[in-house]
């Protein structure tokens, strides 16, 4: 009864067009020890292509060499286990593994040819171990990569060559590693990359042949939380034609000077949090970025203002402002906002919230453009709103409270001759207030 069952399901997998990758599964026997206990394969076919082989958290110290992963389950997931090494055997050969993901474990190094078997592998997760040293051939053989991640390990250098053969490899993670150089040709073979994280390395300054490589899909780059104290545009300028977006958060800049960001013209976003030593931002700081949409600037304790002039440039002696759609520029101490700062008719969300801003006829203008901005219909984002609302019933409270307190205590502003007093009567439908004078109490 039961054997005629599983040929009824049989049949109907191989009608459903999946028979060989049934059959496959069916009689090859997978991995004993993972599958029968300790992690949970779906039983399921299209489940089994979906989520892969779960090991999350299952308190594993170790895989035993020889690791046979059905091809029925293209991943297989590691993570938050105690697992220390990993050795050149301990993958069995697999063309149908897509991703491994080995996150928060113990590792401490990766041996050479770790995971050479594994030739098909297209996302590798090594993200938060403890891997202190690489061998430089331990991602030999990975052709196929395309997303490496070694961020939040221990890592003090990397060796020459060890991305060699990661020719797929679009997006690169080594952020928070104690790294604090790079090598200049660490990216040379790398020419697929489109995302590129290098928070937090300790960096002081970064090689200019480092992007200089053949790096024309670079999109992204992370260079938040190092060292630097200008922003490199020496190293970044090599990438003028690809790079949209830009993170230089949690730097050492103390200013922005002119022209900072030089080459970057088709720049879309960039984003300045967490700058606790800059100070100033000079005219035509930004004035390079002729396509920036987005503009983060938050955290910077000590910018109590920003040139009206640092978002202008000068083409052909002519001078123009970015049109930028997205500006923030909160958590910082501006007191006042520049009126020809931005052409704020253009922009699409405006956050300019926990500044240090003064009521004074310097912030005016804010008013006037409120009423500008809803008389031509245009729908302006809160913060104008916001400002002219909070800066009104602010001086609205406190003239209100100062009047009560006046009024209460010493009666300045409504004096009425001594023993005045209001008499309150009320009937049916009415009532009726009026002043009368107790001469009773006069005698
Ligand atoms: C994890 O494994 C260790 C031995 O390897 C054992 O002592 C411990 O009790 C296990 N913890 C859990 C939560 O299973
Ligand atoms: C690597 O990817 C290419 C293109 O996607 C594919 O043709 C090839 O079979 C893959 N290599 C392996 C070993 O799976
Ligand atoms: C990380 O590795 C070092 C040796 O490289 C070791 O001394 C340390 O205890 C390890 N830390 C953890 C949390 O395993
Ligand atoms: C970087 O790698 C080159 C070889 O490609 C080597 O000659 C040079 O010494 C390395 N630089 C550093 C700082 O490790
Ligand atoms: C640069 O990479 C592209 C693919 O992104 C490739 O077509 C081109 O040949 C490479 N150029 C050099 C000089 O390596
Ligand atoms: C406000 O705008 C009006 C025109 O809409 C203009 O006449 C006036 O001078 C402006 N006031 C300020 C303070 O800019």
């Amino acid at each position: 009864m039961a054997v005629r069952q599983w040929l009824v399901v049989g049949v109907a997998v191989v009608v459903a067009g999946r028979g060989e990758a049934f059959m496959e599964w069916f009689w090859s026997t997978p991995d004993q020890d993972l599958c029968q206990g300790v992690c949970e394969c779906p039983q399921d076919l299209v489940m089994a292509r979906q989520r892969g082989i779960d090991c999350v958290q299952r308190n594993i110290t170790a895989i035993q060499d020889g690791l046979d992963i059905p091809k029925v389950f293209p991943s297989i997931t590691f993570a938050r286990n105690h697992i220390k090494t990993l050795s050149p055997a301990t993958f069995a050969s697999s063309s149908s593994l897509l991703t491994l993901d080995l996150s928060e474990n113990d590792l401490e190094s990766l041996p050479g040819g770790a995971f050479t078997p594994l030739m098909a592998l297209s996302t590798l997760n090594l993200r938060n171990n403890n891997i202190s040293a690489l061998d430089p051939e331990a991602f030999v053989g990975l052709h196929n990569l395309t997303r490496l991640d070694l961020s939040y390990n221990g890592l003090t250098s990397l060796p020459e060559g060890v991305f060699g053969d990661l020719t797929s490899l679009q997006e690169l993670y080594i952020g928070f590693n104690p790294l604090v150089n790079l090598n200049g040709s660490l990216l040379a073979h790398t020419p697929s990359l489109k995302t590129l994280d290098l928070s937090q390395l300790g960096l002081q300054h970064i090689p200019p042949s480092l992007l200089m490589a053949n790096l024309s899909q670079l999109q992204r780059v992370s260079l938040a939380y190092n060292e630097l104290r200008v922003v490199p545009s020496r190293a970044l300028r090599h990438l003028g034609a690809s790079l949209l977006h830009l993170d230089l958060s949690g730097n050492l800049f103390t200013s922005l000077d002119a022209y900072s960001f030089d080459g970057l013209e088709n720049l879309r976003s960039l984003t300045l949090e967490q700058m606790f030593r800059l100070v100033t931002i000079d005219a035509y700081a930004f004035g390079d970025l002729t396509r920036l949409e987005t503009l983060v600037l938050r955290y910077m304790p000590w910018m109590e203002s920003i040139d009206s002039k640092a978002f202008h440039r000068i083409v052909e002696g002519k001078e123009s402002s970015l049109r930028l759609a997205d500006f923030t520029f909160s958590y910082s101490s501006l007191h006042t906002l520049p009126e020809h700062l931005l052409p704020w008719e253009h922009l699409r969300y405006i956050s300019l919230h926990l500044n240090h801003w003064r009521c004074d006829c310097h912030m005016r203008w804010v008013k006037n453009a409120t009423e500008l901005l809803r008389q031509t219909g245009k729908t302006m984002i809160t913060m104008f709103v916001f400002l002219v609302v909070v800066m009104t019933a602010g001086l609205s409270a406190s003239l209100a409270t100062i009047a009560l307190l006046v009024y209460w205590r010493r009666g300045w502003l409504c004096r009425r001759p001594k023993g005045a007093y209001s008499s309150v009567r009320r009937s049916g439908s009415t009532i009726t207030i009026t002043e009368e004078v107790d001469n009773t109490s006069e005698a």
